[in-house]
């Protein structure tokens, strides 16, 4: 299970899901994180991912070997330069005419030279062409992700914490992609060099080979004692550096609540306690990982003193040649490397199938109910909509909404009223198919919706609903967004109508303001007159309007409503209020309660019927004022 379950989203929102949080800020990846609960089973279907490459795989498999061959024979081919060196010199000294071999000596320093010169090119080639590859695999893994959420039940989402889903677009894409570059290409060349060197250590000398070969154990029987030492605390500085991210994002995303709380040593004092042990935690494991190189290089410098020891003394006996014994420890030297990478390499996988197998769960999630075969398409929308013993909850054993049936006539304005809790914006939300009624069925113009394309069905509506949506993009497209094809001119007209115009001319930049993420460089009522201009552009034949001027100010709402009335003629429109005064002119109100029906009727109608209509009437308005 994932070592981060205790992170800051699945803590802090509804509806955790075990062993998947992770935070939406990324953090380093430790050795040894999270384990993926099914290794062999995500493995396979990441190398059936990576099937697609194939060809380019087994290119980057030659040209990395090719590319370490190349750099192991280095060493031995330039020891022969030193061996003639050494040779000459001797010659000299003992008088001799022969001198120092230049040409020779030249000659292989120039192949070495273009040895070592091809296997980097090789090795730049194959870097090149693997980031392609794992850049590619998380460029279409992204892709398949922002899909698959638009397919998915809005269920899913309810359950689901946003970070979640952010954290698999970002974080785990992320790591596959980084692992997947690191690790396939250092498995190879660090498979091929150890082998690689291990044959040419064994075929320069096998004494000093297992001399070298005596002494690894003990370094690798340290490092892996350090190592286990310092993943203790970076698992807990990943723990912790979750906790900070969690806190500042809580504290600082309700900054202004926090403050007016009163929260603040509160705040500091939990964000003391996060960091000191986070600071604890993150030197402990730094100053470990830190001495494993001092640790390895010591320990790898014993052996260097003897092997050379070693070597000299065969050197003496004239069995080995002074350039070997060059390339010999040059090999010890690029030994320890590759062995502590493979020994690591397990850890990336790890990693790997850790993140790749949260994308492909993701994936393999269950989609939205497939759309039907042989989808109907409305030439012209006539708007007759009609509920008929709707039955629905969240939760299936829970219903929100028991038996709604009702009848919205072709160009009708329909109000929904109720108390809070009551299942309106629920009824809107099975309107637009968010969620699929449980029993009972919605028609438009006498089809089923569930007949509909979906995009379709969505297509016929414009909705203003409770929570306004604007996004980071100037005021003109915020409103553009209703119609994408819509003028200037058009977009002005309708923010004219949604009587927003206004305030827009006073700001800055005009329609050209940008909106900040949040939005909250304006204000909540100035909000939802934007998407009220929005849904005005759209002009669509059927209306949604959820508490579309609940933040708005009494003077504006009137002067809306005339233009929200002008709209809603001819076309059929659901108008959910809580202010009752937006709704006495409708042709019929929908009056809630606990998910049903409790009374229809017009206004007139339900006031002279004296029941729970007229009851949260009069308690908004004085009963002597006659309408
Ligand atoms: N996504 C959801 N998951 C589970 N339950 C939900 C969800 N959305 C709403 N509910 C529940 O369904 C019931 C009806 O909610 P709904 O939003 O339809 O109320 P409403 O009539 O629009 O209220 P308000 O006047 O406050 O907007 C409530 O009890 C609510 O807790
Ligand atoms: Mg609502």
């Amino acid at each position: 299970m994932s070592n981060q379950t205790k992170n800051s989203n699945s803590e802090r929102k509804t509806f955790p899901r075990p062993g998947r949080g992770r935070g939406p800020m990324g953090h380093g990846m430790a050795p040894g994180g999270e384990k993926a609960t099914d290794f062999k089973g995500t493995m396979t279907k990441l190398i059936e991912y990576l099937g697609a490459y194939k060809r380019s795989i087994v290119m980057v498999m030659i040209i990395a070997i090719s590319s370490t061959v190349f750099a192991i024979a280095g060493p031995k081919i330039l020891g022969n330069a030193t061996t003639k060196l050494f040779e000459g010199v001797m010659d000299q000294i003992r008088g001799g005419t022969d001198g120092i071999d230049f040409t020779y000596i030249g000659n292989i320093i120039l192949i070495t030279l273009g040895l070592y010169l091809l296997s980097s090119l090789f090795s730049y080639i194959q870097g090149w062409i693997m980031s392609g590859i794992s850049a590619d695999i998380a460029y279409k893994f992204r892709r398949d992700i922002a899909n698959k959420i638009n397919r998915m039940p809005l269920k899913y989402f309810d359950g689901t914490s946003q970070g979640e889903v952010l954290s698999r677009i970002t974080n785990d894409v992320d790591t596959v992609n980084t692992t997947l570059n690191q690790s396939l290409s250092q498995i190879i060349t660090s498979a091929v060099t150890v082998v690689g060197v291990l044959i040419m250590m064994f075929s320069i000398s096998w004494q000093m080979t297992l001399l070298a070969l005596l002494i690894m154990p003990l370094s690798m029987v340290v490092v892996m004692l350090v190592i286990k030492q310092s993943q203790k605390y970076f698992k807990q500085q990943q723990d912790y550096l979750g906790h900070v991210n969690g806190h500042v994002e809580e504290m600082y995303g309700g900054h202004m609540v926090m403050k007016a709380f009163n929260g603040e040593e509160e705040s500091v004092r939990k964000f003391n306690t996060f960091n000191d042990t986070l600071y604890s935690s993150a030197w402990k494991s730094q100053f470990l990982s830190g001495l494993m190189m001092p640790v390895m290089r010591f320990i790898g410098n014993l052996g260097y003193v003897a092997v050379s020891i070693l070597g000299g003394w065969l050197a003496i006996r004239g069995t080995i040649t002074v350039g070997d014994i060059q390339a010999f420890i040059q090999y010890v030297r690029s030994f320890t490397q590759p062995i502590t990478q493979l020994a690591n390499i397990s850890n990336i996988f790890q990693q790997t199938a850790a993140a790749a197998e949260r994308v492909f769960e993701f994936l393999d999630e269950d989609e939205e109910v497939a759309e039907t075969e042989n989808p109907i398409t409305l030439e012209k929308v006539i708007g007759q909509v009609e509920f008929k013993n709707v039955r629905f909850g969240y939760d299936s054993n829970e219903p929100v909404i028991n038996d709604f049936s009702a009848v919205a006539k072709p160009g009708q304005k329909i109000a929904i009223v109720g108390p809070t809790g009551a299942g309106k914006t629920t009824m809107v939300k099975l309107l637009m198919r968010f969620y699929d009624v449980d029993a009972g069925e919605i028609l438009i113009d006498g089809h089923d919706i569930r007949n509909f394309k979906r995009s379709d069905l969505r297509g016929m509506f414009a909705m203003v609903l409770q929570d306004t949506w604007l996004y980071n993009d100037t005021i003109m497209e915020n409103i553009r967004y209703g119609r994408g094809s819509a003028t200037d001119e058009d977009v002005i007209k309708a923010a004219k109508a949604a009587h927003v115009d206004h305030f827009v001319r006073t700001l800055p930049d005009g329609y050209n303001l940008e909106l900040n993420e949040e939005a909250s460089n304006v204000s909540q009522g100035q909000k939802q007159l934007l998407t009220i201009a929005r849904a005005i552009l759209a002009d669509p034949d059927l209306l949604i309007l959820d508490e579309a001027t609940s933040s708005v100010d009494t003077r504006t709402e009137l002067m809306i409503q005339k233009a929200m009335d002008a709209l809603m003629q001819g076309r059929t429109s659901f108008i959910i209020a809580h202010r009752l005064s937006t709704i006495r002119n409708a042709d019929l109100i929908l009056v809630m309660n606990e998910g049903d029906i409790v009374e229809t009727g017009s206004h007139e109608e339900l006031l002279e019927l004296d029941g729970f209509y007229s009851e949260i009437y009069y308690s908004q308005f004085e009963k002597p004022i006659e309408v």
